[in-house]
């Protein structure tokens, strides 16, 4: 079996922190690309002269996408990660970067459509469901091959709380978070277990409430922190998981943004949208889409966030329109 190709489109903090991640655990050859010249090159480099103590012989590349046509270092991708963007600081909420990452996802949308449409995408630039949204409307490659960073990242911080009030083993803990990327993404405590024992038996609601609250603030705490940028470790790690499912074919159940349509789309009250679903991620990357039940509050939050992305979506085509691009 010939190694997995995996592209990293972006090589700040979480683009490098992917490049790590991936490379350690084996997951195939990595090419980091960034528009700062010696950023990707420099950082691959250092990856790739770690690897010896890991006894991993993949490759590691660099190339600077402002300097000729390196994007074509892209073809025979197998998975795309892009990260490309600005991120956030203090103050500032994940849709505050649209504008600005829309440029930069255009760009790099046409390059990928070029050289690697084949390949299955991740999304991790911000706000990543509406980005996930632009990026297939400018590639036009299969919505299925695309998912989007969310869920996996909300759900691992969820499930770390969770576990930090219990004193349990987050391996016990299953919790995770649906909807849109942001400030209204949704935690779903009804869903949520300790090896299967419902958390709302467990923990008080006011616990509880701190918990969800703390976890859709949990990016916005690490800016606050940081006061330079934004989380990369957890980040890191959240998109390592899903791209081992995609090239291992795991199958793993992983809430992320997905395309929502057809008999989904129904369940779901939103369509051909991207949005935070229960995903089972395999080699096709989305390989299926579990339509979860709403109670009437759930139902509730549900309808905020797609109202949310909704709006963002359609920034996009307005800005696809207006021509200003
Ligand atoms: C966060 C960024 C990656 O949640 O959106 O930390």
């Amino acid at each position: 079996m010939t190694r997995q190709k995996i592209s990293v489109i972006g090589a700040g903090n979480v683009g490098a922190t992917v490049a790590q991640f991936l490379a350690f655990e084996d997951l195939g050859d990595i090419y980091l690309f960034d528009v700062i010249p010696g950023i990707p090159e420099g950082k691959a480099l250092d990856i790739q002269e770690g690897l010896p103590h890991f006894g991993v012989d993949a490759k590691v590349k660099g190339f600077t996408t402002t300097s000729g046509d390196t994007y074509s270092n892209l073809k025979g991708s197998d998975v795309i990660v892009i990260t490309a963007g600005l991120a956030r600081k203090p103050g500032m909420s994940r849709d505050d970067l649209l504008f600005k990452n829309l440029e930069i996802m255009k760009d790099v949308a046409n390059n990928v459509k070029k050289y690697a449409s084949d390949a299955m995408v991740v999304i991790v630039s911000n706000p990543a469901d509406t980005m996930a949204y632009a990026f297939q409307k400018v590639s036009g490659m299969p919505p299925n091959h695309i998912i989007g960073l969310g869920g996996s990242l909300d759900s691992s911080r969820f499930r770390t709380f969770i576990a930090d009030a219990l004193n349990v083993s987050v391996k016990d803990v299953n919790a995770f978070v649906v909807g849109g990327h942001g400030d209204d993404m949704v935690p779903f405590i009804r869903y949520s277990s300790v090896s299967g024992i419902p958390i709302e038996k467990l923990l008080s609601k006011e616990k509880i409430d701190e918990i969800v609250h703390r976890t859709r603030f949990g990016g916005g705490e690490i800016v606050d922190l940081l006061k330079s940028g934004s989380a990369y470790y957890a980040p890191g790690i959240s998109i390592t998981a899903m791209v081992e499912s995609i090239v291992r074919d795991k199958n793993r159940v992983i809430p992320c943004a997905a395309y929502i349509s057809g008999v989904h789309a129904k369940h779901y009250n939103v369509e051909n949208v991207f949005i935070g679903v229960p995903v089972r991620i395999g080699s096709n990357c989305v390989e299926e889409i579990y339509d979860i039940d709403f109670n009437a509050d759930e139902k509730e939050l549900w309808e905020k966030t797609v109202a949310s992305v909704k709006s963002n979506c359609k920034k996009v085509d307005d800005f696809f329109k207006s021509g200003a691009n």
